[in-house]
Parts: structure tokens; C-alpha cells; sequence
């Protein structure tokens, strides 16, 4: 059973400034929560409420979004404003939070390998908050982990982009198990379009076996210079199996200015319940 979960959220976010100069990019709100409640919601449903941030410098905001505010608790005690706190209250309650520093920002297949720390040797997820997920019904992660619970080996998520889109993504190429499933022989990191081997993008959720971390540590930095998860999971492929997941449901970007828009509005027309 998986019970771990992992989130990088080391990144500069600088495709935020100045909104992230100082403050993460993970506590950005959609309407009146956090995208980071979203994403470790989205685990907890799951089942993977053993959470572990992979954390930088200027992020402390996180840590304290899952900790108690006794002031703020104590203020409005007894009041009609409890009832925003009720859904961060129980997943504080429902979880257990650890937390380690990326101090040089090498890239995700870095990130991913100083989680090593908190996850050891089993199984885990991986999730990116800056995309935010709705899911069909249940969420991604959990169609995810219903997924390795099959086939026991990595399984990415992935979506189909608009083909000048590939240069922002890693991009996987495969064996078509079914509609919703590809078995990868290949995946190139952020290819130009007329280098990509498909249109069908890895998104942030991912289900990541323990020798990852053996393949990430001898895995040399790709593009920009960064460790890429891509590589390592290529690596993977190679040696056994990674499957690759187009998931029922929808992603919003929230790492760039117009997906983050494009969330809130949808998050207000169709998710919005107004506290008082
Ligand atoms: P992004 O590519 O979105 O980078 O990283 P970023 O720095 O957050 O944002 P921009 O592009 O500068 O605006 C994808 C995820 O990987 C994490 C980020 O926190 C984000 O969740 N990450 C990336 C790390 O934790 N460490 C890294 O070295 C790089």
C-alpha cells in the first residue's frame, strides 16, 4: 500500500514575480485556498497522508499553513469564521508532516532524491502543486495508486497539449496498452515541437518506485543543468517498466499567470462555497 507522499516545492516560481519574491508559489490561493491545501487534499484522498515537503529557503509559509495558529484560533473561538478553518483543521489532524531542504535548486530529479530522507524504501507519490487537478469523480492520485496497485511500477501522468506546447514539458512516447494507458519506451525533456515524439505531456502527478533514487543519484544534470526526473524515469523504462496515465479529469497550470486565472474562475463558477 502507498502511504507516502512527496512535494517538491523548492522552485523559485519565477514565472510569479514579484507575487513570489517573498512567498511561495505554493501558497497562492485559488479563491480562498492555498494551492498546497489543494494538492495534499488531493494525497490525502488517496490515502497518502504521510506528507513530505522537499522545502528551500523563504518557505516557511508552508510549514505553517499545517501547523496551529493559536492566536488566530483563540480570536475567533466560538465564532461562524471556525467553519473556514474546518477543512485545513482536519487535514492537520488526518496527516503527519515531515520536512527537508533542497539547498541548491538542481532541479525535480534533484528535488525528488533529497525526499529520499522521508520516504526510505517503498513506493510513493509525487505531486506538483502548481497544477492543480480536478479529478473525474475521484481524484488523480487516487486513479493513480488504483493504477500501481495493478501494474506495480512508476506510473507518470500525462495529457495531451497543443503541439507548440512540448517545449514546456517532458514529453513520452509508448506502447497503447488502452485509451487511457501507454507503457513508455521514450520520453524527451521540454523538446521543441518538431523534436517531440508525441503531443502527450507529463503533468505533476506521478507514482514513483524506491529505485528511483539509485538511478537519480547516478543520473548527470540534462537540460539547464538541472537533474530531470525525465531522464531518471527513461532510465527506468529501460530497465523494467514505467506506464504513463492520461487521467479523467482537468489540469490548471497554476505556475503561469493565465492557468492560474483560468483556475480561479473555474474554481469560483463551479467549486465555490462561500463561508461567512
Ligand atoms: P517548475 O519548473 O515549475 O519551476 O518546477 P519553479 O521554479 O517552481 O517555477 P518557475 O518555472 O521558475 O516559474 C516544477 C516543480 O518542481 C519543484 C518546484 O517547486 C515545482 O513544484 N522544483 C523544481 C524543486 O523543488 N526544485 C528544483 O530544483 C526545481
Amino acid at each position: 500500500m502507498i502511504k507516502k507522499c512527496l512535494f517538491p516545492v523548492a522552485g523559485y516560481g519565477t514565472r510569479f514575480l514579484p507575487a513570489t519574491k517573498a512567498m511561495p508559489k505554493e501558497i497562492l490561493p485559488i479563491l480562498d485556498k492555498p494551492l498546497v491545501q489543494y494538492a495534499v487534499e488531493e494525497a490525502a484522498e488517496a490515502g497518502l497522508c504521510d506528507v513530505g515537503f522537499v522545502t528551500g529557503r523563504g518557505k516557511r509559509a508552508i510549514e505553517d499553513h499545517f501547523d496551529t495558529s493559536y492566536e488566530l484560533e483563540h480570536q475567533i473561538a466560538g465564532t461562524g469564521k471556525e467553519k473556514a478553518l474546518e477543512g485545513i483543521r482536519a487535514l492537520i489532524e488526518q496527516c503527519t508532516f515531515s520536512y527537508t531542504r533542497q539547498t541548491t535548486m538542481r532541479g525535480l530529479g534533484d528535488a525528488i532524491l533529497k525526499g529520499e530522507a522521508v520516504i526510505g524504501d517503498e513506493p510513493f507519490g509525487v505531486v506538483l502543486a502548481d497544477d492543480l487537478c480536478i479529478g473525474d469523480g475521484r481524484g488523480v492520485l487516487a486513479q493513480m495508486v488504483g493504477l500501481y496497485n495493478q501494474y506495480r511500477c512508476s506510473i507518470v501522468a500525462i495529457e495531451e497539449v497543443p503541439p507548440d506546447q512540448t517545449s514546456s514539458y517532458g514529453v513520452i512516447d509508448g506502447e497503447k496498452i488502452s485509451d487511457q494507458l501507454v507503457r513508455v519506451t521514450n520520453m524527451v525533456e521540454k523538446p521543441a515541437p518538431e523534436d517531440a515524439p508525441t503531443n502527450l505531456a507529463i503533468i505533476g502527478r506521478y507514482i514513483l518506485t524506491p529505485d528511483i533514487f539509485d538511478i537519480l543519484r547516478s543520473t548527470e544534470p540534462g537540460k539547464n543543468g538541472e537533474v530531470q526526473i525525465t531522464d531518471a524515469l527513461m532510465e527506468q523504462a529501460s530497465q523494467g517498466c514505467v506506464m504513463a496515465y492520461k487521467f479523467s479529469g482537468r489540469r490548471f497550470d497554476c505556475g503561469s499567470v493565465s492557468g492560474y486565472v483560468e483556475a480561479t474562475n473555474y474554481f469560483y463558477e463551479n467549486l465555490f462555497d462561500e463561508h461567512p
